[in-house]
């Protein structure tokens, strides 16, 4: 369905049929404003950006491209074509037709998960919104606004389903979305990751690469869901998704590049006395970056999850692609853990396994994008390899918190951990560094920052040296 662009909040749902809803939006729609003054990309409302607008949900709906003004930017709710034969693909009622509306029985456990991947749009923007201050290019300062104003659209697209699905329940919800802020000591986001700085540009295509990709992951499982609304937005929200994660694995690549070019030309390991970002570094910024990630999954064995399942809430990746029974009672799955002070692998319920089995489905996509680095690290000439460390390394949550595991998968004492967390770990030094090249924004057309390699090719067949931002 097309998106009915003459409507004060952009939509293809149809909203000018429910006034009580459209009217509840339309009074969301000016705090969602104010938020987006104070908490999104600073001291950006006069700036035309080129950016790209959905026109429509299908292949060719980003078509759209030109400059605008941030604030001006057409936030809406664009929800996928539904496809009237959909049927349950798992669980307890698979195979029977999904639900247009909320299961009274559900509606607890939906409403939850609605408002915890929507507080992660939120939260990205208010992470980021320093940025643009040192921006190594008018072709990176538009992407990270490119992804700034998806994430508030992300919002929008759960806003939505709270308000139009969840009562009252749901309008405070989509309220306290713009109360809780990314670090707020009072009010944090929900998820840890997400309360984390994003204080420099390797910081943010890390973040993309790694964090948004978690986001892919969750998206791509709730568009599982029984609950259709949210299986429709959600496979939109992906669409925008593969964006933010592009910008992450270039931007990392164009960083490994200007430094290999840096080493072959001074035949020197020590780039940092040219200005450039050592490969060691950027290792100990992808460990952190990664291990923050697989947090985000929850636990390895969770009854939530397996509840999830059955009920037919939240499906496994490409789930109808999978060759099984879709049940998962009588199978089981391998997870690792630490017992007795050992990384064990041990079989436990499939059902039970299901965040896991998620965590693993990243881990897999996170190393296609790691070898396409090493790919261009080795063309470069130079002798090294990133690697993902392993899925134990420096967590929080699950079976490896708190314990101490090195990047290559060995448990380790407490002693052997604090001598070498800094050969692992971004240190205070290292962070120092990586701050010191944040100089003021670079935004003269076709200019680069020294610590980083121009795209390969520029947005929308546009010229890499194209006036992406233009400043009034
Ligand atoms: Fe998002
Ligand atoms: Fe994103």
């Amino acid at each position: 369905m097309a998106i009915d662009y003459s409507q004060l909040i952009p939509n293809n749902v149809d909203l000018s049929s429910d006034r009580r809803l459209q009217r509840a939006l339309e009074n969301w729609q000016p705090r969602f404003l104010d938020w987006w003054k104070d908490m999104g990309p600073d001291g950006t409302s006069s700036f035309d950006v080129y950016l790209r607008t959905a026109i429509s949900t299908d292949a060719n709906g980003w078509a759209n491209f030109g400059h605008v003004k941030m604030p001006d930017y057409r936030w809406g709710i664009f929800l996928a074509d539904r496809d009237p034969d959909r049927v349950i693909a798992y669980g307890d009622d698979k195979g029977k037709p999904v639900w247009q509306d909320v299961p009274g029985e559900l509606r607890t456990t939906l409403r939850r998960l609605i408002v915890t991947q929507g507080d992660t749009e939120p939260a990205s923007v208010e992470q980021q919104r320093l940025l643009g201050k040192t921006a190594p290019s008018l072709y990176d300062l538009r992407n990270l606004f490119q992804i700034n104003v998806e994430e508030g659209r992300h919002l929008w697209a759960m806003v939505y389903l709270l308000h139009a699905h969840f009562g009252r329940d749901g309008r405070e919800e989509a309220e306290a979305m713009l109360e809780r802020h990314s670090g707020d000591p009072d009010k944090p986001r929900i998820l840890g990751a997400f309360n984390e700085e994003t204080p420099d540009w390797l910081s943010f295509f890390m973040f993309t690469f790694f964090t948004d990709r978690d986001g892919k992951y969750q998206l791509a499982s709730l568009a599982e869901s029984g609950f259709d609304p949210l299986s429709r937005t959600c496979r939109f929200m992906l669409t925008e998704e593969a964006h933010h994660m592009f910008v992450g694995e270039t931007g990392v690549s164009r960083i490994l590049q200007r430094t290999c070019e840096l080493m072959k030309e001074h035949k020197t390991d020590d780039v940092r006395t040219l200005g450039g970002i050592d490969l060691p570094t950027m290792q100990k910024y992808l460990n952190f970056h990664f291990s923050v990630s697989l947090d985000l999954f929850g636990q390895e064995a969770s009854t939530n999850a397996a509840n999830y399942y059955t009920q037919g809430v939240k499906g496994r990746f490409l789930e109808t692609r999978i060759d099984d029974d879709h049940v998962l009672t009588g199978t089981s799955y391998e997870i690792e853990t630490v017992e007795d002070g050992r990384i064990v692998r041990k079989s436990v319920p499939a059902l039970s396994a299901l965040n896991e089995r998620l965590r693993q489905d990243y881990i897999e996509d996170c190393a296609r994008g790691v070898l396409r680095w090493n790919k261009m690290i080795e063309k470069a000439g130079i002798d090294f390899e990133m690697k993902l460390p392993h899925r134990g390394f420096d967590r929080r949550i699950g079976g490896f918190a708190g314990a101490r595991v090195s990047p290559d998968g060995r448990l380790l004492s407490e002693a052997e951990w604090a001598a070498n967390e800094s050969k692992w770990l971004p240190t205070d030094e290292d962070r120092a560094y990586v701050t010191s090249l944040m100089g003021p924004a670079v935004i003269e057309p076709g200019k680069y920052a020294n610590w980083i390699a121009p795209p390969a090719r520029g947005i929308n067949g546009q010229p890499v040296d194209f006036d992406y931002v233009r400043f009034n």
